[in-house]
């Protein structure tokens, strides 16, 4: 069995048995996501659904480092099947009605998938008219309930309104998924070799002041960087994304997010992090190799600078080559970039030799699919004996996944 599941969690007692479901989900074959409310969270902590499920678990749609990958979108969208267990009565009424105000509600209205729903309330709300119009909406829209069942209630008495047992829940997803087209995961899991590995990301280009207003900038949207940041945070490393100016979202779960100017600023960021400990640097960002010799104060005038202007440009540092040896452990894998035309692999060597890298990902922007401003991109993994691993062309996202784990796979020398 394969399929992806996205377990909402809302706020009754019978929170505690949505674990014990998560985890009969997985030995059915189901890989796993979770979102609770706020009120679910009084009964379970996110994190036991975390350590279970081996992903973050969406619970804030405001909250810091939440929103900004707009989970509501994206798990809704991971989803094959949706199961809200236990459902209140209160989240019944929201879902009957469309309402979303927090971030199961609003997971749920994104979700473009089958749902079930098991309800779990006192038996009076379960009994009450509002609720039962609720239901009947649902089911209407195509909603799948299971349950309740009777037994003891919280509230002591014994009646309707027990929430299924998960082993019944569980022959619903089933039955369910026997209907539907399910995918495989290929979300890493937070248990997985990056769990917890201390990772320095940089992204962007550098940009070299002229005066104020105007700079010297590399060609870079940071789209690499940053998918390699959100790689890496998905798959559970502690992520420092150093980043140069790009006008982009930082990924959910980051531990750090250093946004620097210029390459001098970027080496100083490298350095500091590195003195922090780090197991791996991967250095995507396109530093600028030049600066101005002298950055005006005031905005330079263009009837000042006459019909030709010379502008004198000063080395910057080269932070891998000049700064990272100096701030790397022993351990520390560093990983360079190369950008080449021509003899990629050959000169993807000479540098990954010239700069002592461990690995250089090159890539031609004259290639077709691997150009600037392209979604998909191609890459090829040098290490000192040659080349490891040719990627297809890929859209960024996905490409960040196969390189995090081809660079793991390389490291204990099991390459291509
Ligand atoms: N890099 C760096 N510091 C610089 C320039 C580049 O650390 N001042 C890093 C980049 O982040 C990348 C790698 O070095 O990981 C290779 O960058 P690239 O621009 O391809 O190479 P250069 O060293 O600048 O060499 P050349 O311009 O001759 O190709």
């Amino acid at each position: 069995m394969q399929g992806r599941v996205l377990l909402m969690i809302t706020g009754g007692i019978a929170a505690y048995k949505a674990c014990f479901l998560a985890r009969l989900l997985q030995q059915a074959g189901f890989s796993v996501r979770c979102a609770m409310t706020d009120a679910a969270q009084k009964f379970v902590g996110p994190v036991t659904l975390r350590a279970l499920t081996g992903q973050p678990v969406a619970t804030d749609l405001w909250g810091e480092g939440q929103s900004e990958a707009l989970d509501h979108v994206e798990y809704a969208l991971w989803a094959d099947l949706v199961v809200v267990a236990p459902a209140t009565a209160n989240f019944v009424a929201k879902a009957a009605h469309g309402i979303a105000d927090d971030m199961v509600s609003t997971l749920l209205l994104a979700s473009p998938c089958p749902v079930l729903v098991a309800p779990a309330m006192n038996d009076n709300m379960w009994r009450h008219p509002a609720t039962q119009a609720n239901c009947a909406t649902l089911r209407e829209r195509g909603v799948h309930l299971v349950g309740p069942g009777s037994g003891w209630l919280a509230c002591g008495t014994v009646d309707e309104g027990r929430m299924s047992e998960p082993e019944e829940i569980l022959q619903a997803v089933k039955d369910l998924a026997a209907t539907i087209e399910l995918r495989p995961d290929e979300t890493p899991s937070l248990s997985g070799p990056w769990a917890g590995r201390r990772v320095i990301v940089t992204a962007g280009p550098t940009q070299e002041a002229i005066d104020p207003v105007r700079a010297v900038v590399n060609r870079s949207s940071g789209a690499m960087g940053y998918a390699l940041a959100a790689a890496a945070c998905a798959a559970g490393a502690e992520v420092t994304l150093i980043s140069g100016p790009v006008d982009r979202l930082a990924p959910r779960g980051l531990k750090q997010h250093l946004k620097v100017g210029n390459a001098q600023e970027m080496a100083e960021a490298v350095a500091a992090s590195l003195d922090g400990g780090c197991d791996w640097l991967l250095m995507a960002a396109a530093v600028a190799d030049f600066r101005p010799a002298t950055a005006a104060d005031a905005k330079l005038k263009k009837n000042e600078l006459g019909e030709t202007w010379r502008l004198d440009l000063v080395r910057n540092p080269d932070i891998l080559k000049e700064i990272v040896p100096d701030h790397r452990s022993d351990d520390t894998v560093v990983v360079g970039f190369a950008l080449e035309t021509g003899d990629v692999v050959n000169a993807a060597q000479a540098k990954l030799q010239e700069k002592k890298l461990d690995f250089v990902l090159a890539n031609d922007p004259t290639q077709a699919g691997s150009g600037f401003g392209d979604t998909a991109h191609q890459v090829t993994l040098v290490d000192p004996d040659g080349v490891v691993w040719e990627s297809e062309s890929l859209p960024k996202p996905l490409l960040a996944v196969h390189i995090l784990d081809r660079l793991e796979a390389a490291r204990h020398g099991a390459g291509a």
